[in-house]
């Protein structure tokens, strides 16, 4: 594996490791694993540390401290993190000065094996603690380990302005709510980043406007939940119940934040993930219509097409309801493209079960996907309350005719393009030609064109020619209006 390389594929999840220059005298070597969020906190902890005398390197061998954000969504990315730990302990016992910390979400569930058991880490700090980041190096400087996993209440890092660290200087990720409140019984986020809470809009505009002066183009806005985002002056999502008549009237939700971007930077791209199907409401669909810098593409996992399995995993939306939220979306914006995230071998997934996840996709005709064999996670109700009784044959066989029939779809949605003239972002230098620019269009399918004289950051419209099911290839016909 390269230390130099910072953009990588495990196989399960992007990584992300991280570097930016600074005067400052100690270094930090950071690697991210697992979800948007965790790449978007590590942005957080580089900003924490560059206040403290930490610049950011890509060199793990003359780092004082490596720090790794971890992520436990499935057995498999565990077993990855545990992997880089054992390298970086190596790294740690042939130099006594080095320190080595885990961040993110293994943190709470394995913080004693990790510090009292195998002590293999100086420092373990969960997702809400980056704050304490100052005090606990200052711990472990003095040769003792160090913890903080406390959840909180109220922090969203609303104050911290991110160091963007290997960017492109074109796309970045603001986070908008932190935790998870839907409790689906498979999944242990809720249990690794606590309630829901989010995060002061104002805070977002200005994180907004201040990379609109760097000159990014592309903004994500991030959460587990999204469409849940509720702004009532702070506190849990849960509690709004309880907030003064005041702040219920003054409250913005997430078809108003989303406005109030598109409104604030017309000439940005405003992207937003994740969506839950039992949250997305009509009015952020009517927005998204209304501005044309809100890019037509929604990630709305679904996970299983049967109701059964839905309701065994706590959806709370059936398939019925799933379906109409899909209609009502391309009724509203007919070009818009779907993404999912589905599950296969969910305890007690029946054949008939699995077949109907393949006719809700048959039905939806999903532009992407993204698909995982079940995994069971210690402490998560579907952990306590269900036997993982689905072998691990049928779970894999099951996930194959998942991922085959969206390549199908994929392919399908590809071709919906071929002929149509499409807005690019430029992002990067293909792949495969260092001839051709890479970037997306504004349903997040990859295009690739002929370089020409343009730029990474321009907006260019390229005129589609050919496709496979993952990209479109094309010629730029010119700059498009944005531009
Ligand atoms: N097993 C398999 N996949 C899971 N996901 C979450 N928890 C699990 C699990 N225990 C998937 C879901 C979710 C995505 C982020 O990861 O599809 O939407
Ligand atoms: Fe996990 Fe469900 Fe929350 Fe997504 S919505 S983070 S799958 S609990």
């Amino acid at each position: 594996m390269s230390e130099k390389n910072p953009y990588r594929y495990n196989g399960d999840s992007l990584v992300v490791e991280n570097n930016t220059d600074k005067n400052n005298t100690k270094s930090v070597y950071i690697e991210s694993y697992g979800c948007a969020m965790n790449f978007s906190d590590s942005e957080i902890v580089a900003s924490i540390l560059s206040e403290n005398g930490y610049k950011t390197s890509d060199d793990l061998y003359s780092a004082d401290l490596i720090l790794v954000n971890t992520c436990s969504i499935r057995e498999k990315a565990e077993l990855t993190v545990r992997k880089r730990l054992e390298k970086f302990n190596k790294v740690r016992k042939s130099n006594s000065k080095v320190k080595v910390g885990v961040l993110g979400c293994m943190a709470e569930r394995l913080k004693h094996k990790f510090l009292e058991e195998e002590k293999i880490v100086d420092m373990v700090v969960g997702p809400d603690a980056y704050k304490d980041l100052p005090n606990l190096l200052e711990e472990i400087d003095d040769g003792k380990s160090a913890v903080n996993v406390i959840l909180s209440k109220d922090e969203t890092y609303g104050d911290i302005t991110p160091t963007r660290i290997n960017s492109n200087g074109v796309n970045a990720f603001i986070s908008i709510t932190r935790g998870c409140d839907n409790m689906c019984t498979f999944c242990v986020v809720p249990f690794t980043r606590g309630r829901e809470r989010s995060r002061d809009p104002q805070s977002i505009i200005e994180e907004l406007n201040d990379l609109n002066i760097k000159g990014f183009k592309e903004i994500t806005l991030l959460g587990q939940n999204v469409d849940s985002y509720l702004w009532y002056g702070g506190g849990l999502k849960k509690d709004f119940s309880k907030a003064s008549e005041i702040q219920k009237a003054s409250s913005i939700n997430f078809a108003k934040l989303l406005e109030m971007c598109a409104l604030t930077q017309p000439k940005m791209r405003i992207r937003f993930s994740t969506s839950n199907p039992q949250d997305m409401s009509l009015d952020v669909i009517r927005v998204m219509a209304k501005y044309e810098n809100i890019c037509n593409y929604i990630h709305l996992p679904v996970q299983s097409g049967s109701d059964s399995v839905l309701k065994a995993m706590n959806r709370q939306h059936t398939r019925a309801e799933y379906i109409k939220l899909i209609e009502d979306i391309f009724k509203i914006i007919p070009d818009c493209s779907i993404s999912h995230d589905m599950i296969s071998g969910f305890p007690n997934e029946s054949e008939q079960d699995h077949k109907d996840t393949l006719s809700l996709m048959e039905l939806v005709k999903y532009s992407f996907g993204y698909m995982f064999k079940y995994s069971e996670r210690p402490g998560t109700p579907a952990a306590k309350k269900l036997e993982d009784n689905i072998d691990e044959k049928t779970k894999s066989r099951r996930l194959s005719e998942i991922v085959e029939l969206q390549q199908k779809h994929s392919l399908y949605r590809s071709k919906e393009f071929i002929g149509k003239t499409v807005e690019v972002l430029i992002e990067k230098e293909s792949k495969k030609s260092n001839l051709h620019w890479a970037g997306r269009n504004q349903q997040n399918t990859t295009v690739v064109f002929p370089k020409e004289n343009y730029n990474i950051g321009d907006f260019v419209n390229v005129k589609i020619n050919s496709c496979t099911s993952a990209t479109l290839v094309g010629d730029a016909i010119g700059f498009s209006k944005n531009n």
